[in-house]
């Protein structure tokens, strides 16, 4: 055993060189986890709401977006094509839009704000395909209804308001995403309201 008298001095020194050093090191590890709470610009864009200028949307024709990395729809859906909206209700699995896919502005028969404009999330509530409008041929597969979406997947239906067919793999509608209207000819997906 050393008899060398003991250094306080120096002692003290290393005990606070230690603990700078530790706090030092702390603010260093502690950077990376602060920046990973922080969501990126990148993230916040994928989740934002989507500006969708309809202005040059003609009757029947149908729009995609993505909004939180999903195809969304926008159909500009003619009187007729309205009118035969409620010619199908018993060949339907809810009809009525009981399930809530829809939030409460578009809970009506056409599942919409304006009747006219149609928003949906563009996925197959079966395994998630992604179905095909089909403008003036749907009556191959639901004789008597002109327009739909198929599914080529397993074969489901849907009609104008993305309300599912009965005898299909789909268990329900179609998702509406929340949206409103900025103005006549700008819509606004992800954004809950009505109209601005
Ligand atoms: S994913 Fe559409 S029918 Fe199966």
């Amino acid at each position: 055993m050393s008899n060398a008298p003991v250094d306080n001095g120096r002692r003290r020194f290393l005990t606070w060189s230690t603990v700078a050093v530790g706090g030092v090191g702390a603010a260093f590890t502690a950077v990376p986890f602060i920046k990973s709470w922080n969501p990126s610009a990148k993230a916040k864009a994928a989740g934002a709401p989507v500006e969708v200028d309809i202005s040059k949307l003609e009757p029947g024709q149908l729009i995609r977006v993505e909004w939180r990395g999903k195809p969304v729809w926008v159909v500009n859906r003619t009187k007729q094509t309205l009118d035969a909206l409620s010619a199908h209700d018993d060949k339907l699995r809810d009809p009525s839009s009981e399930e809530p896919q829809q939030p409460d502005y578009a809970h009506n028969g056409y599942r919409s704000i304006k009747p006219e404009i149609f928003v949906a999330v563009g996925i197959c509530t079966h395994l998630g395909c992604s179905p095909s409008y089909l403008p003036d041929s749907f009556g191959e597969q639901v004789q008597g209804v002109t327009s739909g979406f198929f599914c080529p997947c397993h074969g489901s239906k849907f009609d104008m308001a993305g309300r599912v067919f009965q005898g299909v793999p789909a268990p329900l509608n179609l998702v509406i995403p929340p949206y409103k209207f900025i103005n006549d000819t700008t819509i606004l997906v992800g954004a809950d309201g009505k109209e601005a």
